[in-house]
């Protein structure tokens, strides 16, 4: 289980993330927050992308401090813009290359790429290069190219924000089907609506934590009132 203890964070002295301390066991969680909340410095601190200024982040006896590489492997990232994470020339190759670093035979590896592509609908664009795929279909490749290596978490950071409806109700399909446990940042609140947990964030800090029906409106209230207050001002 992910386990925040007192996680502070700054960024040329202002402060993003403030003294958060969380147990993230549930299967599915949302986390929703208003622009420049902090959610995505949260989202990479799960993973050791952002290693916070005090407080530690774990998984069980590893923490992102000093077993980045470990934690790494089991907990998966996947980007708003997913044409960031296409590195390689090909489509198959890009899913590839998260196995081509371990153990794995190259039979298995082929085996276990073929599987995933049809699986997401692009094994007709195996030998396509990434960066030529539609937007939907980038999202589905670098999903597939996380679950491929098998994580037991997957931390998605706004995957749906660049996409049409077709494609978003794609990506949902996906992660309410995968056997990870989800942890999905998103502006997108259909898309939580059915979480077991959702957080909120506002200015650094968890203000609410509950059930989806309970936190929604919380959220929807606090940027109420914080229009409101921002027109007294
Ligand atoms: N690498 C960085 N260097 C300096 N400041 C940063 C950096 N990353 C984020 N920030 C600042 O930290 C604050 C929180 O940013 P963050 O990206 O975590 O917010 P967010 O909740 O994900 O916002 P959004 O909903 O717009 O994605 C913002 O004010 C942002 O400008
Ligand atoms: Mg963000």
């Amino acid at each position: 289980m992910l386990r925040l203890e007192g996680v502070s964070h700054s960024y040329a002295g202002r402060a993003v993330l403030r003294d958060v301390t969380l147990d993230l066991a549930e299967y599915r969680i949302g986390v929703i927050g208003a622009n420049g909340s902090g959610k995505s410095t949260l989202a990479r601190t799960l993973n050791g992308l952002v290693v916070p200024d005090t407080g530690t982040v774990s998984l069980g006896e590893w923490n992102t401090r000093r077993h980045a590489q470990q934690i790494r492997r089991q907990v998966g990232f996947v980007f708003s813009d997913a044409a960031n994470q296409i590195i390689m020339p090909t489509v198959a190759e890009d899913v590839a290359i998260g196995l081509s670093f371990g153990w794995m035979k190259a039979e298995e590896i082929a085996r276990r790429v073929d599987a995933i592509l049809e699986r997401f609908g692009l094994d007709g664009h195996r030998d396509h290069p990434g960066h030529l795929l539609s937007g939907g279909q980038k999202q589905l490749l670098a999903l597939a190219s996380v679950l491929v290596t098998e994580p037991a978490v997957l931390v998605c950071d706004e995957p749906t924000t660049l996409l049409d409806l077709r494609n978003t109700r794609m990506v949902r399909r996906v992660l309410d089907s995968v056997v990870q446990q989800v942890i999905l940042f998103t502006h997108d609140l259909d898309l939580i609506a059915d979480y077991e947990r959702v957080l909120v964030i506002d200015e650094g800090r968890v203000v609410f934590d509950g059930v989806p029906g309970e936190a929604v409106p919380f959220y929807t209230d606090l940027m109420e009132r914080t229009e409101r207050e921002g027109t007294d001002r």
